[in-house]
């Protein structure tokens, strides 16, 4: 369902229900946009800033989707009308940086009047921040949280009716409200939301406070979704979870994630489906054979290890042991053994030893990850490890961390090449901005591949020869 904003009878009731309600607030701000335009003499326009993953980088889509509903422009400058930042937290380091931008942000707004500021995600579902925000940071003029991105267009009603800082922010929901408009990055692929939250509370992590319980949406709602996804040129999804492994089980008519991956699977017009995160404790034996047997299923699952030690695993309240993960590791490969295996590690978790540290080493030897996304813990207010006694001093953590990032990239250099001097089918996503004439693609592996070629391929699946392993990517020709 997609409504025309022009049409809307803005002269009766506000609607109650949702996304009826949403639409009306947008034909109500789309009003204000052209009037302020027709005035200014040039169209208003936006930014967005993302930080974070990819359930933010999906989160922003929806968001820049009603900002040019409502008439705005988008604009890859903060000198823009209305800048909003969709806020991570799930380090300190995310939250440092956007108290530091905020101040460049305050002195563009005093140059220009109409600028608008607006503050969302997952660090906005912190009180403390929020406090501080309110207190220091008085020129924001609206913050919301995880709940109620699809707000946006009231709360900027809200914000122009009352021109004073707006603030709603959810502990909760149960609530999905879907068909809403969204803006994608890409035309050719795009990101598909299967379910919100989180309930695995793994100790150091602050997720399931700021993103709530988990909640799975319907399977038809997502097929649909995937159906016109495909219908308007998408030819790769990637359905997006904190742990797509548990999806469907507190649904009414619970579905595996297995079953929805097989029922997208059939979707015409689609090519290529990816999924992100894979818990290793719920990793049924039902996806590894859905995924053998699947031609659209890319060969690539991202694995977060966190630790190899199954003394910390269990402090993180991870709930695998270090065999547990090793066993996993090898059934998959057995099952499809050209896939591509990738990781999350934390390193300096409150009381890791040296012995500790060596086990994660000896798991990241023995797996060989393509690649790893490696970590310094980060102590998070309010989860449980933050109370742990025996917090790693940071010299130790750093020392730890060198190591352990030599060690994957030596790896991952030498696993990465595999595929060299063979065929592969490659989706070509963008012109290279280093190499005139040449297109960066993904293989189905995930890594990516530099060849020449015309733009008009970007959104196609081409085979291509890969020349050359470059540690990290390749060099390849395009095959006629
Ligand atoms: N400190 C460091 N890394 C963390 N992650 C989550 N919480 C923390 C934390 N407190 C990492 C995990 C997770 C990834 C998305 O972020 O490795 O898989
Ligand atoms: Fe955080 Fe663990 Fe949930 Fe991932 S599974 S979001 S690490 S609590």
């Amino acid at each position: 369902m997609q409504i025309d904003i022009d049409q809307i009878d803005l002269t009766g009731e506000v609607p109650v229900r949702e996304p009826e309600r949403q639409y009306y607030f947008m034909a109500k701000v789309s009003g204000y946009v052209k009037r302020r335009s027709e005035e200014l003499g040039r169209p208003m326009t936006f930014c967005t800033q993302t930080f974070g993953c990819q359930m933010n980088s999906r989160d922003s889509e929806k968001l820049e989707g009603i900002l040019e509903a409502v008439g705005f422009v988008q604009t890859d400058t903060e000198e823009a009308d209305f800048v909003l930042y969709n806020t991570c937290t799930v380090r300190e380091n995310a939250n440092l940086k956007v108290y530091g931008r905020l101040g460049v942000l305050n002195s563009l707004k005093k140059k220009n009047p109409d600028m608008m500021i607006a503050l969302c995600g997952c660090m906005m579902q912190e009180e403390d921040v929020v406090e501080k925000i309110k207190k220091s940071y008085r020129f924001v003029d609206v913050i919301f949280g995880t709940h109620n991105i699809y707000k946006l267009a009231e709360l900027l009603y809200q914000r122009l009716e009352a021109k004073k800082m707006v603030v709603d922010i959810w502990k909760g929901t149960d609530q999905v409200v879907e068909d809403l408009p969204a803006d994608r990055k890409y035309s050719f692929k795009s990101g598909v939301n299967i379910m919100f939250g989180c309930d695995n509370f793994c100790s150091y992590c602050i997720v399931p406070y700021v993103r709530g319980r988990e909640r799975s949406r319907s399977p038809k709602d997502i097929i649909t979704e995937i159906k016109g996804l495909a219908d308007d040129g998408v030819v790769e999804i990637m359905l997006l979870g904190q742990n797509v492994n548990s999806y469907g089980k507190t649904l009414e008519e619970p579905v595996s994630f297995a079953n929805l991956l097989s029922q997208a699977d059939e979707v015409e017009g689609l090519e290529r489906i990816r999924f992100m995160t894979s818990h290793p404790k719920d990793l049924s034996d039902e996806l590894i054979e859905t995924m053998k047997n699947s031609k659209k299923v890319c060969r690539h699952i991202h694995l977060p290890l966190q630790s190899g030690s199954s003394r910390i695993l269990k402090l993180m309240n991870r709930r695998y042991t270090k065999e547990k993960y090793l066993d996993l590791v090898d059934k998959i490969r057995t099952a499809m053994p050209d896939i591509s295996i990738t990781t999350d590690i934390i390193v300096g978790f409150p009381g890791e030893t040296e012995e500790d540290f060596l086990e994660t080493l000896d798991v990241v030897r023995k797996v060989r990850f393509d690649s790893a996304f490696t970590f310094i813990y980060s102590k998070r207010t309010g989860t449980p490890a933050a109370k742990m006694e025996d917090q790693i001093p940071d010299e130790v953590i750093k020392d730890r961390f060198d190591r352990l990032l030599s060690l994957v990239q030596q790896i991952s250099s030498e696993v990465c090449g595999r595929e060299v001097h063979t065929v592969q089918k490659v989706l070509a996503e963008e012109v290279n901005d280093h190499k005139e004439g040449y297109l960066t693609g993904r293989l189905s592996s995930n890594t990516t591949v530099h060849f020449k070629g015309d733009p008009s391929l970007i959104g196609k699946i081409v085979d291509v020869y890969l020349d050359e392993s470059k540690g990290f990517y390749y060099m390849g020709t395009l095959r006629p």
